[in-house]
């Protein structure tokens, strides 16, 4: 089961963390990766450790909120591999302020990098994917798009958005044979928590809202983007999967 053999896919943000991790346990089921970050972002780590398991890859410059890059990273993937059958829109920031002190700027750079980028290279993508009358699209949503956490209004905003342009989306190309979903993690410490995670007060706060009692680890979040991205998960569509420990059930 969930073997991706002859699956191409497509991981953003995949420098570390949650995409790093994802990039290679699909490439331990078989698939050939494209990994790709922002420019500046060394894909060199998680190349080496993709090419380790056996599989193909290619790694490439993106970033999602620049409408060329996203062209041009879709363009080097059908060069490489002929097209992409698995998106995973994994990209994402999270740069905490309270209601009082969000900006403009803080608000467009959270909307475009966490949700409108993620959109846009969908919608090159799934052209492919209906050529093919296959395809997986799984977005890294959050439990913060089903829940609030005081202090980060903009995020949990655009992760909720996230987890809505998945139903949406999984409900107008099912019928091509694509599944749109998300996964949402709880806490995972990497560099994008690992600051405030050190903080014993905000570290103890997560903890006691989880009832498995720890943190997710980025192994965990990656086995559940293979189980949506597999075969197997042909009739799970428009889901986000959360893999919070039991957080949002409160
Ligand atoms: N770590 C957690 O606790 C947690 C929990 C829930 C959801 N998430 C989500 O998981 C995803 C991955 O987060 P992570 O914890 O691995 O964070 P991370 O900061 O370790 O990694 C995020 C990656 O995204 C890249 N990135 C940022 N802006 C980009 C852009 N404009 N274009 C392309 N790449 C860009 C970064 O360079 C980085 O490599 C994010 O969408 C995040 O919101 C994380």
């Amino acid at each position: 089961m969930f073997q991706l053999d002859g699956k191409i896919a497509l991981v953003t943000g995949a420098a570390k963390g949650l995409g790093a991790a994802s990039a290679i346990a699909l490439a331990k089921q078989g698939a050939a990766v494209v990994v790709t970050d922002k420019p500046g972002e060394s894909l060199d780590a998680t190349i080496e450790r993709v090419r380790a398991t056996g599989s193909r890859v290619l790694g490439v410059e993106l970033d999602v909120r620049d409408a060329l890059q996203r062209a041009g990273a879709v363009r080097r993937a059908i060069e490489a591999f002929g097209t992409v059958d698995i998106l995973v829109n994994n990209a994402g920031i999270n740069r905490p302020a309270s209601g009082l002190d969000v900006t403009e700027d803080l608000w467009n750079e959270h909307f475009e990098t966490n949700l409108k980028g993620g959109f846009f290279l969908g919608q090159l993508i799934a052209p492919l994917m209906i050529e093919r009358q296959w395809g997986r699209m799984i977005w890294i949503s959050s439990q913060s798009g089903l829940i609030g956490i005081p202090g980060q209004p903009v995020y949990c905003a655009t992760k909720g958005a996230v987890i809505q342009a998945v139903r949406t989306l999984g409900l107008e190309w099912a019928k091509h044979g694509i599944t749109v979903n998300s996964v949402a993690p709880t806490f995972v410490e990497t560099h994008m928590t690992s600051r405030r995670l050190k903080d014993p007060t905000f570290l103890s706060f997560v903890l006691g809202k989880i009832p498995v009692g720890r943190l997710a680890t980025p192994e965990e979040i990656a086995a559940a983007v293979v189980f949506l991205a597999s075969r197997e998960a042909a009739m799970v569509n428009c889901h986000t999967l959360s893999v919070d420990g039991g957080w949002t059930a409160w």
